[in-house]
């Protein structure tokens, strides 16, 4: 959910004839969210997007939660690692979940897709913490780098090309509920508001529509139900002469987001960038720290009574945590209090800036580190705070 957009060609009128040079009619696809009353888009197909030449046999796809970690603060050290597997969908590790929301890292050595993916259990963000490439998807071909939060509204049909140098670091959230911009920065009609940390000139939609007519076999590989359904189609599902609407993927970069600051500290909430259905995503970004005489830039101890509280830090210095590397992941759980590492209050004081820059994700129901998160558990953690 964005603004109105449009790419290439559609018909004045939605529901009439559109022809195509040959005098057959393009095929009409509505793709719509909440039965006919959410945001949707119209795409005009040259092919039937019905096509299916064979359905391959569904595998597995889904994580499980290790409720034996339990209740403990946790870091999980992604730093050490390179590579997480093959392929974009081998490569997959989600390494915290619960019923709303699953969060995992993704580095493939497979820079280039050879088949394309299609999420139908949720939407999906992802974040890009290195690489550069290009996402190709039935809305267009859309530019992403370091920095970008990609927002690819559920079954939108794409696959990944990133460039063969640099490192490839994604962190990838699947989401049950759409993931949309802040409602509280929104007018009634959708615009983004004065105060809002960015508005819809940050927001960057596909940038050229790619439209291939040829035949042949097309593998499109369908997550539902926690299961992958191998689809094979008789043509390109990038197959759109154009398309119009609310529902698209979208970039917007991290980079992007204009700091909100105070004379003393200032809650999570005013890093909030997105929502969805029981969590919210902030960026913490370079910022001025606050600038009261007496303040302390350090936060303050901080008891979550109905929240887990995930970090992932991207880039820089965390003043507050010991430790901490580049790719790790705090989880403070709701049920303990969770705050700034022995000294690092004092030290913070007098500090004018900061160069961080981190992703959080606050959910509103328990959440669970995965049967593969375990694997990049810190022991030494829980026990950190000791004096
Ligand atoms: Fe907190």
């Amino acid at each position: 959910m964005a603004y109105y957009f449009k790419l290439g060609n559609i018909p004045p009128k939605r529901h009439t004839q559109f022809r195509q040079p040959d005098g057959s009619l393009y095929k009409e696809e509505l793709v719509s969210s909440k039965g006919f009353s959410g945001i949707y888009s119209n795409l005009y197909h040259i092919h039937n997007p019905n096509n299916v030449l064979a359905i391959g046999k569904p595998t597995p796809y889904h994580w499980e939660p290790a409720k034996e970690h339990g209740l403990k603060q946790t870091h999980l050290k992604t730093a050490g690692v390179s590579t997480t597997g093959k392929d974009y969908l081998s490569a997959r590790k989600m390494l915290m979940m619960n019923n709303e929301v699953m969060m995992g890292i993704c580095s493939p050595e497979q820079r280039k897709m050879d088949y394309y993916f299609k999420n139908a259990d949720g939407d999906e963000l992802i974040y890009v913490h290195d690489g550069e490439g290009v996402m190709y998807s039935q809305f267009g071909k859309l530019e992403v780098r370091q920095g970008d939060y990609i927002v690819i509204p559920r079954t939108t049909i794409y696959r990944f090309e990133w460039k063969e140098e640099g490192p490839l670091r994604l962190l990838v959230i699947e989401s049950h509920g759409p993931i949309e911009t802040v409602k509280r920065y929104r007018n009634e009609l959708g615009q983004l508001l004065e105060h809002s940390p960015y508005c819809e000139r940050d927001i960057r939609p596909p940038g050229e529509l790619v439209t291939e007519a040829e035949k042949g076999e097309y593998l499109v590989q369908i997550k539902k139900g926690g299961m992958l359904h191998p689809y094979t189609y008789g043509h390109s599902p990038l197959d759109i002469v154009g398309w119009d609407g609310f529902l698209y993927p979208y970039a917007l970069s991290i980079h992007d987001f204009e700091p909100i600051t105070g004379r003393i500290h200032q809650p999570p909430p005013v890093h909030q960038t997105f929502q969805a259905w029981g969590f919210v995503i902030c960026s913490f970004v370079p910022r001025l720290f606050d600038y009261h005489p007496l303040a302390i830039p350090a936060p303050y101890n901080h008891s979550n009574i109905d929240s887990d509280e995930v970090l992932y830090y991207a880039e820089g210095e965390f003043m507050s945590r010991k430790g901490i590397d580049r790719g790790s992941f705090t989880i403070h759980m709701g049920g303990l209090p969770h705050g700034p590492h022995p000294g690092t209050v004092e030290k913070s004081i007098g500090a004018k800036e900061t160069h961080e820059l981190a992703v959080m994700l606050d959910t509103f129901k328990p959440l669970f580190v995965t049967t593969q998160g375990l694997d990049f558990v810190d022991p030494d953690y829980p026990m950190s705070w000791k004096e």
